[in-house]
């Protein structure tokens, strides 16, 4: 069994960020999404992993992520010139899936479930396709399975006006590589990519064994900013511990759990967690509540803060305001000017200077 990572794609729905960097290493809670799914998929025994990287931020998910050795894994990297679609991703991935059956990972999603339930009925089922499921409220904004009472797939619509069910596609799926022969006699949709949804559906066509899983946690597509908010929330929520490597002055006060990174100096600050603050910060004169994830090297100096991703190097200072439910890019730079407004959202780019006046 081998598993592939789509991380190229456009990432349209998180720009600003990704004109600059690639979306499945945006952090939530102080770790890149990607390597959530890579975890996940060597916890389930799989350790020939395929990444599908795209000329423009390929690169930069490479450098960050390595050859695997630190996730118990060996990391191939493929490129994929341009992001023409989810199946197109299989299709360059053919030589190195070869007639492996195969785990197909969005880079971008987060999802709460061991993928060993997932892969034993893929094999006990001798299954072509295996689909993962989730309820949703709203059916229409994704890709959606008509099931039958034992879970096996009669059809797949993207997107429809009219959903046979609320049951969502997860960004996770199982193939054989009968999914090669399907891929190689589909053609690209109106917007011009090969759909995975359109191979599977060639193969429920041609009557192999596509079934479902219904997915009982959660699940999250981070591709937008109050998704990738959520995200975080669940990860402060499940996973974080109490961890304090830094150094905390006496006036300030730390509750709840919170992790502060090596080198990162709390000055004068109530820090309210579930918090994950990274390495060689400083938090100086703040207050930083709930499910906020502060990356390293930020520097955040009279700030009042829940509820937000801070990416790192970024810098923040004199924004007496709380800042809420905000997205604030590497090396951003936030700083007030005395008049200002009464509430701020932020989704900041990397690199951008904002100055409140
Ligand atoms: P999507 O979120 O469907 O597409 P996208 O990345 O182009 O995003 P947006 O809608 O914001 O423009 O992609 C799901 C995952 O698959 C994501 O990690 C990117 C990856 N992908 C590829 O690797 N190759 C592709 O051709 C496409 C379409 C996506």
């Amino acid at each position: 069994m081998k598993a592939i990572i789509l991380s190229g794609g456009k990432g349209t729905r998180l720009r600003p960020l990704t004109y600059t960097g690639a979306k499945q290493l945006v952090p939530v809670a102080n770790k890149p999404i990607l390597w959530y799914g890579i975890e996940s998929i060597v916890a389930a025994g799989i350790t020939e992993i395929g990444i599908i990287i795209s000329p423009e931020t390929g690169g930069e998910v490479q450098s960050k992520t390595g050859n695997g050795d630190r996730f118990g894994a060996q990391i191939t990297y493929i490129k994929q010139e341009q992001p023409l679609g989810l199946a197109h991703a299989v299709k360059v991935a053919q030589p190195f899936l070869g007639d492996s059956p195969f785990v197909m990972y969005l880079g971008d999603n987060l999802v709460q479930s061991e993928l060993d339930l997932f892969l034993d009925k893929f094999k006990s089922q001798h299954l072509d396709a295996l689909t993962l499921l989730c309820e949703v409220e709203n059916p229409s904004a994704f890709g959606v399975a008509k099931v039958d009472s034992d879970g096996n797939v009669l059809e797949l619509i993207e997107k429809p006006k009219n959903p046979p069910s609320n049951l969502a596609l997860v960004g996770v799926y199982l193939f054989s590589p009968e999914i090669h022969h399907a891929i190689a006699n589909i053609q690209p949709s109106a917007r011009g990519e090969l759909e995975i949804t359109d191979a599977i559906q060639y193969l429920i066509d041609k009557q192999k064994s596509v079934a479902s899983f219904q997915l009982s946690g959660w699940w999250l597509d981070t591709g937008k900013k109050d998704d990738l908010l959520a995200a975080n929330q669940i990860i402060l929520d499940t996973c974080l511990e109490l961890t304090i490597e830094g150094a905390i002055d006496e006036p300030s006060k730390i509750s709840g759990r919170v992790h502060i990174g090596k080198g990162s100096q709390i000055i004068n600050s109530m820090i309210r967690g579930p918090v994950t603050i990274g390495d060689n910060c400083q938090i100086t004169n703040c207050f930083i509540g709930p499910y906020s994830s502060i990356a390293d090297n930020t520097t955040l100096i009279d700030i009042d803060l829940e509820h937000s991703v801070i990416l790192q190097g970024a810098t923040l200072e004199g924004i007496n305001d709380r800042i809420v439910d905000s997205l604030v890019g590497e090396r951003a730079h936030l700083k007030a000017a005395p008049q200002r407004p009464k509430a701020l959202r932020f989704m900041v780019g990397d690199d951008s200077t904002i100055e409140l006046t």
